[in-house]
């Protein structure tokens, strides 16, 4: 079978690899579509951390169940994606319900190769339904399900204002999410052309360019002085990170789904004085899976609106940097095969 490898930094090659033996407990998957994350991207410029080379990338995936070998209700021919984040079963977390932190995490395209291959297979434990969804909707099931995760995380009441501070794929799945939870939303970004997605696509209550004017007074306005009760990080950047908990009102939770390698900063008094609580937001539980399959299934989220660039497997390689440009404007790019 064809495999795209990541060689090293900057270096992506194609080659052939025998298919998959079927373990015990494993499913075979022909990869349909693969949806190129910031992961991946990262990976490929040697900017992600504790990245070994060479690996095969590629995490957020949909295909065809060739052979589900005993995979308790599924046949074979179904549409499928998968929890791409492999656990270990007996940790203190797994224990505990919270294997999307499991101490001995694998993800899949991260930790071990992943989906850039015709055939792949998985723990038939980590496969989701249909439902329906079609190979592209299925692809973006994991992205979302981290925006899922992170606003269920911040158990987002109706009424709450909710500010995403970041509206790259995994903040437009915290919008969406905080949106259906019923919480009032305020995209913020720097970007005009990201925020202007999410006020024609996702339906946003407000936005606001943090290049233009005063946050603050901004966010004061809106709120009528009280700021947010929840704020969500999904930038990854130190300083919009740093900024955030001014933002948040008394009594308020900061999740942080973006991730960075500095330290934060926060002023201690002001945390106090506000009883806040901070949390961090990894991966995602096959319970925020699901609820994304339904919202995509009932129509509360069209996610196909975020698929701005399309490429065909063979093209990959040649394609695969243009995507790290800006200018180009990718929200998602998708790969078929
Ligand atoms: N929780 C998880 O398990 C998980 C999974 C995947 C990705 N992530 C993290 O989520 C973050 C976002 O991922 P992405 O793929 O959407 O990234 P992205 O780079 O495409 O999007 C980030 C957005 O933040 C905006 N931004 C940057 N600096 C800003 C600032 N100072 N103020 C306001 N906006 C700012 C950018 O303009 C951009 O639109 C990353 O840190 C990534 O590592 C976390
Ligand atoms: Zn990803
Ligand atoms: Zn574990």
């Amino acid at each position: 079978m064809k495999v795209l490898i990541c060689e090293q930094p900057g270096e992506l090659s194609y080659g052939e690899k025998p298919v998959p033996d079927l373990a015990e407990g494993y499913s075979l998957i022909k990869i349909r579509r693969i949806g190129v994350c910031g992961t991946d991207l990262h990976a490929f410029e040697g900017t992600q951390p504790y990245f070994n080379y060479p690996r095969i990338l590629g995490h957020e995936l949909s295909g065809e169940l060739l052979e589900p070998n005993g995979a308790k209700g599924f046949t074979k021919g179904d549409r499928v994606t998968f929890i791409p984040y492999f656990n270990c079963g007996v940790c203190i977390a797994c224990k505990a319900g919270k294997p999307n932190c499991c101490v001995k995490i694998n993800v899949f395209g991260v930790h071990i190769d992943g989906g850039m291959a015709e055939y792949v297979t998985v723990p038939s434990q980590s496969l989701v339904h249909s439902e329906g969804l079609s190979f592209d909707e299925l692809a973006l099931v994991e992205p979302l399900a981290i925006g899922a995760h992170g606003v269920n995380r911040a158990r987002v009441q109706a009424g709450e204002y909710v500010l995403v501070i970041g509206a790259g794929p995994i903040g437009l799945g915290v919008i969406e999410f905080a949106r259906i939870a019923g919480g009032k939303v305020i995209a913020m970004d720097i970007n005009a052309e990201r925020l202007e997605f999410c006020r024609t696509h996702l339906k946003v209550d407000h936005i606001i360019n943090v290049a233009e004017g005063d946050v603050i007074q901004q966010l004061n306005a809106i709120t009528g002085n009280n700021m947010a009760e929840v704020v969500i990080d999904a930038t990854g950047n130190q300083n919009a990170i740093n900024n955030g908990f001014q933002y948040m009102a008394h009594g308020g939770r900061y999740v942080l789904v973006g991730l960075q390698k500095g330290e934060i900063k926060f002023s201690h008094p002001e945390f106090h004085k506000r009883e806040a609580t901070l949390m961090s937001s990894r991966n995602a539980t096959r319970a925020d899976f699901e609820q994304v399959v339904l919202a995509i299934k009932e129509k509360l989220i069209d996610p196909n609106h975020y698929i701005t660039h399309r490429v065909q497997f063979d093209d990959v390689k040649q394609d695969f940097e243009g995507w790290l440009n800006p200018a180009n404007g990718v929200i998602k790019a998708m790969i078929a095969l």
